[in-house]
């Protein structure tokens, strides 16, 4: 894709499951990364690996987004690892399901909203202010969710962090615009990762997903990165302020009886 060579791309969350899937493809499209992860150290290297076997250069940098002082120090720190970055993609984050009645006093809403929604309003901002102060364009990537767009139950605190996500999505990219600053959501549907992929591929569980989406399938990690690269490369140089959904069709279809 146009405009990637050599482009430096903070991913976080690359030590699994879509944030893997993207380091890859991005590598494939010659970016040089700095991959983030938290505790998974096995995964993070099995990624190292996969991308510089595609020949690509990559750090490697580790930050618990719980901890939402230690957000400056970190980006400050992966901004340095290439003298610089033109990307950043918010990826990591945390799939929460819990009924709202479990989680009366909101602990694991405080949780999701901390790693979902404030790290990537920090982490942009601090990029955006880099990019500013470096005279350089930049462009942001947020990895939202359809549950952004259509939730169901047990998912209050996971579809307010979406939700939430989008919105800053558009606001960042009205802020930014006018410092070459553009930033995108990705709203992907089901994708089996390591965390899912046990469950979602039991043949019950498939086909009860599978008949919802007019694509009749799962999406994969590889998919999202392709999505990724699409919306991190010059061909979406007027794209700001939207949010790509990339679920096979799920939630083009309305609740109706199946004729
Ligand atoms: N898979 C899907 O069907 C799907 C659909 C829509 C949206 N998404 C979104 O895609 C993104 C990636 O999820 P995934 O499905 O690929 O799941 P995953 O394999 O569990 O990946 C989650 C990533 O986020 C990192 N992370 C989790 N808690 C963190 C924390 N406290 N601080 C910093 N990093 C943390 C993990 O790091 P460590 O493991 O190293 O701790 C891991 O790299 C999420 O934002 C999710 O909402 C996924």
């Amino acid at each position: 894709m146009q405009g990637l060579k050599d482009k430096r791309i903070l991913i976080t969350g690359a030590s699994s499951g879509i944030g893997a899937g993207m380091a890859k493809v991005l590598a494939r499209e010659g970016c040089r990364l700095v991959l983030h992860y938290n505790r998974n150290q096995h995964g993070i290297e099995q990624t190292l690996k996969t991308v510089e076997s595609l020949g690509a250069k990559a750090q490697v940098i580790q930050c618990d987004f719980k901890q939402l002082t230690q957000l400056t120090q970190f980006f400050n720190q992966a901004w340095l690892l290439f003298d610089g970055l033109d990307g950043l993609v918010n990826n990591a984050g945390i799939v929460t399901k819990s009924t709202s009645l479990k989680d009366a006093e909101g602990e694991q809403f405080a949780q999701t909203l901390a790693v979902n929604l404030q790290a990537p309003y920090q982490l942009s901002t601090a990029f955006a202010k880099a990019c500013i102060k470096a005279k350089q364009p930049g462009v942001i990537v947020n990895n939202s969710s359809i549950h952004g767009q259509a939730t169901c139950e047990w998912f209050s605190a996971y579809a307010a962090s979406k939700m939430g996500l989008d919105a800053i999505t558009k606001v960042q990219a009205v802020e930014w615009g006018k410092h070459g600053i553009r930033v995108n959501g990705l709203a992907p549907g089901v994708v089996p990762v390591e965390r899912t992929d046990k469950i979602l591929n039991q043949p019950e569980m498939a086909a009860k997903w599978c008949e919802r989406m007019p694509a009749g399938r799962y999406g994969t990690t590889e998919e999202m990165g392709e999505a990724t690269a699409y919306l991190l490369s010059d061909a979406t140089q007027w794209m700001t302020g939207s949010v790509l959904t990339i679920d096979g069709g799920l939630i083009a279809r309305g609740n109706y009886p199946v004729r």
